[in-house]
Formats: C-alpha cells, sequence, structure tokens
C-alpha cells in the first residue's frame, strides 16, 4: 500500500494547490487567539490587533483574531469532501486585559464558525491537563467572589461536513475493516474526557522548537486520526508547526498534507519526518502487544476473547477486529521537493503472528525497545533528508 506524505510552506488562508473535496480528515490545532505566545503571529497577519491589545481592547482583537482563522477554515470546507470529520484542539483563553480578568472562549466561537456552515456538531472530546503548579489558583485566593476557577483541559471539537460517509466500493471496505481499532482501544478513545494522554513535552523534537510551535503530542493525533479516518484516506493539518500530524498519519498508514506558514518550523518538520518510519514499527508493535497482553490477562481471568484475527491469529473481543491489520512502513522516499512517498506492509509483522501467549518476557522486550527509541536518532541517509536537501537549494534559489 502507498501514501504520500506533503508539507508545505506557505499561509493557510489560500493552499489553492489542494484540490476541491480532496481530503477526508482534518486534524488541527491553530494558534490560540488571545494566548499571549500567539499574539505576534496574529499581529503579524492584521497590525490592528497589536493596535488593540496595546489599546486594552481585548473583545476587538479577539475578533480579529478569530476572523483570521476563519479564512482558514474557509479553505478547509473548500478541500473537505462531503462526510468528512474535522477535528480541532483548541483551548480557551483566560487573561486580563486593561485590568479585567476574562475568559474568551475560543472553543465556543470555532464550533460557531463550522455551525454557521451547516456542519454537524458531534459529541467533542476534553483533553485534560492538569498542571501542579503551587501558583494555578487565580484571583483573590480564599475570599469570595474574585477567585477564578483554573482551567485544565482542551478542547478536541469534532465537526462532520454534511452527512455521514458511507463506504460503498469492496476496496474501500477492505480498508475499513482493516482499519478497525481494538475494542479495549475503542473504550478509552471514545470516552469524553482523555486523562492518559499528558501535554507533558515528549521526544518527537528539541524543546524549543517544540515550545515555538506548543506541539500537541504524537498520541493524540495518531488517536484522532485511527478514530475518524481509514488507511489511504488523506488528513490535512492546515497547522503543523513540528509536523506532529504528519507523523502520526504515516505510522497510521493515512496520506497526509501539512501546511505551515513558519519557514523555520518546516525544517523541524522534515528532521522529525526523517526519524518517523521506524519509531513508528515499534509503536505499531507496542500497540499489538499490549492488545495480546489484554487477550492474555482475559483469557487468565477465564473471561476469554470470542474471535480469531486472521492475519495475527490473536483473539479479538468482537467480528469488527477480525480484519484489524495494522502493518509496518517498509520505505519511504522523496517524491518531488515538498513530498513523501511512503510503502507500507501489505501482510502482518512476521514476528507479531502467532505469538500471543507466548510468555509475556518475550513481547515485553518489544514494548522496552519502544519505549527506548529515541525520535532524533540520526537514520541513515534517508529520502526525508534528501527532501531537505532540496528544501534547502530551493529556499537559497528564492
Ligand atoms: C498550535 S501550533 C500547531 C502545533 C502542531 N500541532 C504541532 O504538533 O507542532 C499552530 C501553528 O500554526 C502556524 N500558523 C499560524 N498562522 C498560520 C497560517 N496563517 N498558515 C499556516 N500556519 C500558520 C504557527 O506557526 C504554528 O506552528
Amino acid at each position: 500500500m502507498e501514501t504520500e506524505i506533503q508539507l508545505l510552506c506557505c499561509s493557510a488562508h489560500d493552499i489553492r494547490s489542494l484540490a476541491k473535496a480532496s481530503v477526508d480528515l482534518i486534524v488541527t490545532s491553530p494558534p490560540y487567539p488571545m494566548i499571549v505566545m500567539w499574539d505576534e503571529v496574529f499581529s503579524n497577519q492584521d497590525e490592528r490587533i497589536r493596535a488593540h491589545l496595546a489599546a486594552g481592547e481585548g473583545h476587538d482583537a479577539f475578533d480579529l483574531m478569530h476572523k483570521l482563522l476563519d479564512k482558514t477554515w474557509a479553505e478547509c470546507d473548500r478541500v473537505l469532501k462531503p462526510g468528512g470529520i474535522v477535528c480541532i484542539n483548541i483551548g480557551d483563553a483566560t487573561r486580563t486585559i486593561d485590568g479585567d480578568f476574562q475568559l474568551y472562549s475560543n472553543h465556543s466561537r470555532i464550533l460557531r464558525a463550522f455551525l454557521d456552515r451547516e456542519y454537524a456538531a458531534l459529541p467533542d472530546i476534553l483533553w485534560r491537563k492538569q498542571t501542579n503548579a503551587p501558583n494555578k489558583f487565580m484571583g483573590s485566593g480564599m475570599l469570595p467572589v474574585g477567585a477564578y476557577v483554573t482551567y485544565e483541559h482542551e478542547y478536541v471539537l469534532v465537526l462532520r461536513k454534511a452527512r455521514r460517509r458511507q463506504f460503498r466500493n469492496e476496496s474501500e471496505k477492505t480498508l475499513r475493516r482493516q482499519s478497525a481499532f481494538f475494542w479495549e482501544e475503542r473504550n478509552i478513545w471514545f470516552s469524553d474526557v482523555w486523562y492518559d494522554i499528558k501535554g507533558t513535552p515528549q521526544n518527537l523534537v528539541n524543546k524549543s522548537a517544540r515550545d515555538r510551535s506548543a506541539a500537541f503530542p504524537f498520541e493524540l493525533a495518531y488517536r484522532l486520526i485511527s478514530m475518524f479516518s481509514i488507511k489511504k484516506d488523506v488528513v490535512l493539518d492546515p497547522f503543523v508547526g513540528t509536523g506532529t500530524t504528519l507523523a502520526a498519519a504515516l505510522t497510521a498508514g493515512r496520506s497526509a498534507v501539512g501546511v505551515e506558514v513558519d519557514r523555520s518550523l518546516v525544517g523541524v518538520a522534515w528532521d522529525l519526518l526523517a526519524s518517523v518510519p521506524e519509531f513508528a514499527n515499534h509503536y505499531t508493535r507496542a500497540r499489538l502487544i499490549r492488545h495480546m497482553q489484554f487477550a492474555a490477562e482475559r483469557t487468565q481471568e477465564g473471561k476469554p476473547l470470542k474471535y480469531i484475527n486472521r492475519h495475527y491469529q490473536f483473539p479479538v473481543m468482537t467480528l469488527q477486529e477480525t480484519e484489524l491489520l495494522i502493518s509496518d512502513v517498509v520505505e519511504f522516499m522523496p517524491a518531488g521537493t515538498d513530498t513523501l512517498r511512503v510503502e507500507h506492509a501489505d501482510v502482518p509483522q512476521a514476528d507479531m503472528v502467532g505469538v500471543w501467549d507466548r510468555p509475556p518476557s518475550q513481547t515485553r522486550s518489544v514494548e522496552k525497545r519502544c519505549k527506548k527509541i529515541d525520535l532524533q536518532m540520526p537514520l541513515r541517509k534517508t529520502g526525508v533528508e534528501q527532501c531537505q536537501l532540496e528544501l534547502d537549494i530551493q529556499k537559497k534559489e528564492e
């Protein structure tokens, strides 16, 4: 199976190189209006925002910031297929402007923008990001009425364009069955509050780039992609930052397009992609092993799983999981200056077939290896490095 990963360095206000109705899923996290770290990014795109902030006119600044995001939502709407899903990770902002503390509700403003386009709102996800900071409570301390509730969550808005997607032809139906997730994953992924994804830094890219882009965790993107698309689908992230969504799409066997206006982050994203294929294969094995451990535990408890997955020969809970196949990335190579072509195996990993009932120590070692893997580890001369090289040459020529 072949997929493509494309990384465009331009503003998401205008992505005319992407055709109308060419994308199956959008997973993104925009710059957050009224969060100080994004003031400059917004003000550089509309000078009036800087003036409003300086004059203490918070609501006017908030309004203009969202008008900028609306331009990207219009492009998203143009390129998304009917039945396609949009997942937007967004946090609300709390801020004191001109001595007045207020909440700026980004999630409700973005939800409104999509409802105005007649999207269907689906149940959203609260991503719980607990902070242990000693000064996390704001306002008048132990005295009413000027103390404020601390925000420790972000939203993942889930929206659908038009009616539910239909899978009509046989090849799509097969890919959909292969893209199934495990029953025990479903029980966590489709819960409305995600406690288990930490917002803390991870190994993906260097810390300064991560801080500058406020990267979201790999697991967040991987989960959303697995929940709302099938293999070979096209995933778009119009605010791709360090490229987390592209890494997750590559791992999940989806094609993807990322758009980023900051050229220095585009370089960071290419570096990340160079490390992903090896990481992807370990990550996938860890997922399979977790399932094998689940199956072994249930069996030991006298509650064996009823069905057998035909690729891996391990037991699964439901008939829908019997064709699930999470295969390896076998090759990736540049295809032009901004695209990677990725080849995925069509067969299961040989070392994962028929091993579910072996002693856990044998499988645990693979999980350990997976945890240890360093995504910044330089690989041999890769296709991505070649892409990066070509991008650098292009930059020099401009
Ligand atoms: C919250 S960050 C996204 C982080 C990303 N999810 C990651 O994991 O690295 C938002 C990104 O949008 C980019 N951005 C802001 N305005 C943009 C625009 N008009 N077009 C494209 N990218 C933009 C910023 O440079 C930033 O990298």
